[in-house]
């Protein structure tokens, strides 16, 4: 950690239970190798009080805060600003403060794409893209996706009108830039044949179900680069049996460190140490998770 001074600044982690959190332990290594004076620290508020601490923390020496389950969308309503795509997401994970005022972002998104570009060397541009699951994570993704000119982003659910909705939200928020399908699991084949990459966003082979997998795994072809939100396991079922096939993989822990990352961006200005953050992350994983 940094040495701490009259001149620490805080960031904190807002969320509610927290449990085992990555971000303190890689964000504490990046502000340290870049020898940024910040401290972050993980802050559990409960639903009761949260109104309360977020008015509070402008009024000290926060230079900003994450947000966590349960808050990311409630947030919204106590911030000066809110960045477009965070708009667009409907919800807030990074929130940056500037003399006294906090401007929301939404890194979860961005995070994913950096990890597909710095571990898989891929670009969205003009891909067709698979995505299993329509809620929070699928929702950063997806929209993101659209920003950044995928060329078609299938949206499969096991509730078919949870996948109809959010096609209909992005339709009408990232101006049909993409072209964007709902799906449900009776179609999925065709739809994947077709794919260049497929995502699952659902909790399908965490811990403890590790033995799950969200597809039927005939229908992956070693043309398809496969990611996971999941991270615990690092190498989901889907992963194992992708990788076997000869696919492209990525876990989950790539958009986690890179969301982070993003966000030490916005904080400081600085470009962030990803290695180290890897580094950090990859020790607390191996002795925690
Ligand atoms: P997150 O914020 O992590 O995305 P979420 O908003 O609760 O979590 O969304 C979970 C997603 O995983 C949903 O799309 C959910 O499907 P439903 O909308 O039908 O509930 C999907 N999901 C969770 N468990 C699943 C399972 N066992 N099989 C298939 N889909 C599952």
């Amino acid at each position: 950690m940094v040495k701490i001074d009259s001149k620490t600044r805080f960031i904190g982690l807002l969320g509610y239970p927290l449990g085992h959190s990555f971000s303190p332990i890689m964000q504490n290594a990046a502000f340290k190798s870049k020898n940024i004076n910040i401290v972050y620290i993980a802050l559990e508020v409960k639903p009761q009080d949260l109104e309360t601490v977020v008015k509070a923390i402008p009024k000290m020496n926060f230079a900003g805060f994450n947000v966590t389950i349960p808050y990311k969308i409630e947030i919204m309503k106590y911030l000066d600003e809110t960045d477009d795509l965070a708009k667009f997401i409907g919800a807030v994970n990074t929130v940056a403060i500037k003399d006294g005022k906090m401007k929301g972002y939404n890194t979860d998104g961005i995070g994913f794409l950096r990890s597909l570009e710095e571990h898989l060397n891929i670009k969205p541009d003009g891909k067709n893209i698979f995505i299993l699951g329509s809620g929070g994570a699928s929702r950063a993704i997806s929209m993101t996706l659209a920003m950044n000119r995928a060329r078609k982003i299938y949206i499969c659910n096991r509730t078919f009108e949870k996948a109809e909705a959010l096609v209909a939200d992005i339709n009408k928020r990232c101006g049909q830039i993409s072209q964007v399908v709902p799906m449900n699991n009776e179609r999925m084949a065709e739809a994947i044949s077709e794919a260049d990459i497929l995502i699952n966003t659902t909790s399908v082979g965490t811990h403890p179900d590790v033995d799950d997998i969200p597809i039927d795994k005939d229908l992956l072809h070693s043309n398809l680069a496969v990611c996971d939100v999941v991270y615990n396991p690092r190498k989901t079922k889907l992963l194992l049996v992708a990788e076997k096939l000869g696919c492209k993989i990525m876990s989950g822990l790539g958009m986690l460190i890179f969301q982070g990352a993003e966000a030490f961006e916005i904080w400081t200005g600085v470009e962030a140490p990803a290695n180290t953050m890897f580094e950090a992350a990859e020790a607390f994983y191996n002795h925690s998770v």
